[in-house]
């Protein structure tokens, strides 16, 4: 081999390992309770095969005291984050520890919920309040695991909102916490007057603070997320973030991922029709089906595939007044996909 046939084969190996490995999160969408539950992450990774997916946050007392198993995934969902809500270093470290051996990607800290339920168990937002304490629980994670550790938070919480306080929680985490990973949604919180809601809507978004954080953390790898819509948006996002979380809009519209894995990954495949995604879907709910899974627990999650196409609405009331009776199966979809116009290609 020449020198440059050297290169070139080292580089298409390196290339291979990176993509193997998944280190990717040029887009990821947003942990979100109730919504991306396994079903949904399944649906979503239909769509596209690289975007990272997260799960709901779970708390350290579900994994730890809860009956259920609070770690289920589908093997597809890969790449694939797990939030944990939580506030005590040695039972996140517990949690992580168990989750790396479940086979998850990475563990993703919760510094941004401000529910009242959570900030009785003193996590979420409140504790951008606590700088060194979740410096501690990050390093108490990554003592345990090889996976990353990453942390999601807000720009500020109640009057804490300088750009002062932004940076030294960023400064403490990622110096006494070793963390190099963070999510940043680009409104503060406030912690009593709001719901989580409106604390989703009503503090305004920032962006131009958070890209100032990647220029002044320029050696963390940060994504931003907020008020995100079109990959117009995303790509603009590109230019100044490593990584752009989008949540509501996923969910509400997830056709927007259709071209992820062409445009910001630069693979060489067509793009999945809506109708394929459906199909796709069939086998996946008759597996779950068997198992005495409810229709409804899987295809809800699928309402705004044709957000914005003629039909949509009636794909969306058909399946929503018949996807909970007993014994509904895929004929539900079916019946409801026939409702968009057999003409129109998508
Ligand atoms: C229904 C719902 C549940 C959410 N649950 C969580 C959660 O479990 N953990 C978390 O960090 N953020 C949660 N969030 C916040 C989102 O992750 C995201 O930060 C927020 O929606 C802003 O992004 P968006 O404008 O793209 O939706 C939730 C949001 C919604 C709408």
């Amino acid at each position: 081999m020449t020198d440059t046939a050297v290169v070139m084969n080292e580089q298409s190996n390196n290339e291979q390992t990176q993509l193997g490995q998944y280190p990717d999160c040029r887009l990821s969408i947003a942990p979100m309770l109730d919504w991306t539950d396994r079903h949904c992450r399944y649906f979503h990774r239909l769509i596209s095969e690289r975007t990272q997916l997260y799960t709901e946050m779970v708390t350290t007392g579900a994994i730890i005291h809860g009956k259920g198993d609070y770690l289920a995934y589908n093997e597809e969902e890969h790449p694939l984050v797990l939030q944990l809500g939580g506030s005590n270093p040695a039972e996140l470290a517990q949690c992580a520890k168990l989750a790396a051996e479940r086979g998850y990607d990475e563990i993703n800290l919760n510094v941004g919920c401000p529910s009242d339920r959570v900030q009785n168990g003193r996590f979420g937002a409140c504790l951008m309040g606590e700088a060194d304490l979740v410096a501690q629980c990050v390093s108490a994670m990554r003592e345990v695991v090889d996976i990353p550790v990453s942390v999601k938070t807000r720009i500020g919480i109640d009057d804490q909102d300088s750009y002062e306080f932004l940076t030294d929680f960023i400064r403490i985490v990622s110096e006494k916490g070793g963390c190099e990973d963070f999510t940043i949604h680009a409104r503060k919180a406030w912690l009593s007057g709001l719901s989580p809601k409106e604390n989703r809507e009503i503090p305004p978004l920032d962006y131009p603070r958070v890209y100032q954080l990647k220029q002044d953390f320029p050696h963390l790898t940060m994504g931003i997320n907020g008020g995100v819509k079109t990959m117009a948006e995303i790509e603009a996002h590109l230019q100044h973030m490593d990584g752009v979380m989008v949540g509501r809009e996923a969910y509400q519209n997830p056709y927007l991922l259709a071209e992820v894995d062409q445009r910001l990954y630069g693979l060489d495949k067509p793009v999945k029709k809506r109708r394929e995604i459906v199909e796709a879907m069939f086998p996946y709910i008759e597996r779950e089906l068997a198992k005495g899974t409810y229709l409804n627990h899987i295809s809800r999650h699928m309402l705004g595939l044709f957000q914005n196409m003629p039909g949509a609405r009636q794909w969306r009331r058909h399946i929503s007044e018949n996807a909970h009776k007993p014994g509904s199966g895929i004929e539900v979809l079916e019946q409801a996909m026939a409702k968009i116009p057999a003409h129109l290609d998508v």
